[in-house]
């Protein structure tokens, strides 16, 4: 079903946006506006055929310094999708998914490359890190592009990042290759509705970066949101520690979430797998 751009980016931002008459029709651009994540998918199988293809758009994304630094590992074995997804039990839905993969950063190559050619690799700190899940983000975003175009549905899941050190062991990732993201993709179930973004205000800055109205600004996205997103008071975070709220909303929920530490060992996961990150 064609959909409309502006009432796409209306959806999204809960203001309109003035799309130019010769923008507005470009496929590519109402791809984009549309975008989901899908968590719920039929049983259809993904074509084998289809992921070398995916995969090799997904490839073509831009790569920093042309250095490439993105391993994906695409985890068939039944045994070992089933261990991957039961890393992360609380994604009921993973263990269904027809496909999945791992989006990983990967600095090993150019020091082995260093290695081959003799040369010192006088990089090993927190920018070689950095630059490598960049480069892996725009794979995996890529991916999501090209597999929407073929009527997948998708989800990106750094929850696999948990337990970084046993999802490393399962798919044998050497030091230098780190998980970015996990990504399950399929036939999507039902359609998913458009989750509302922060106004353009809030995130889109000119000449120089003004959050003077943010408190304003989140409280009206909180509504909007609330209007069409409802969070249920049984999804409500941490209730015993900050009781539950009449008006939960995207920014309390948001701020519970944050107020727990989440991954905390993932940099020194990263010391022990071949960064020194300084
Ligand atoms: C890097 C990254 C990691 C994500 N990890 C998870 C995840 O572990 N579990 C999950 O359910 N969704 C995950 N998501 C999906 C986000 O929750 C989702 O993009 C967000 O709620 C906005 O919804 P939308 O993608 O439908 O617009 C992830 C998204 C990104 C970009």
């Amino acid at each position: 079903m064609a959909e409309n751009l502006a009432a796409l980016l209306e959806q999204r931002f809960g203001a309109s946006v003035d799309v130019p008459p010769e923008l507005a029709r470009l496929d590519e651009l109402v791809h984009a506006a549309a975008h989901r994540s899908d968590r719920a998918f039929t049983d259809d199988p993904v074509p084998s055929t289809w992921t070398e293809t995916l995969l090799a758009c997904a490839l073509s994304a831009p790569a920093k310094s042309d250095l490439q630094q993105v391993s994906i590992v695409h985890v068939e074995d039944t045994a070992k999708r089933a261990a991957v997804a039961a890393l992360v039990p609380t994604l009921d839905w993973l263990p269904s998914a027809p496909l999945l993969l791992i989006f990983c950063g990967d600095s090993r190559r150019i020091r082995r490359i260093c290695a081959l050619r003799e040369r010192p690799f006088a990089n090993d700190h927190l920018d070689a890190m950095f630059n490598a899940s960049v480069d892996a983000a725009l794979v995996m975003m890529n991916f999501i592009r090209v597999a929407r175009a073929a009527g997948l549905g998708c989800c990106p899941i750094s929850m696999v990042r948990d337990q970084a050190t046993a999802l490393a062991d399962l798919l044998e990732l050497p030091d230098g290759v780190f998980p970015v993201a996990g990504m399950a993709a399929g036939f999507p179930a039902a359609p998913v509705a458009i989750s509302p973004r922060l106004p353009l205000s809030l995130t889109v800055h000119t000449d120089r970066y003004d959050d003077s109205h943010l408190e304003a600004a989140v409280d009206a996205y909180d509504e909007r949101r609330r209007a069409v997103q409802p969070i249920a008071d049984e999804q409500q975070r941490d209730t015993q520690r900050f009781g539950a709220q009449e008006k939960y909303g995207w920014s309390e929920d948001k701020a519970r979430q944050v107020s727990r530490p989440q991954r905390a060992d993932f940099g020194r996961y990263l010391r022990e797998h071949g960064f020194r990150l300084d």
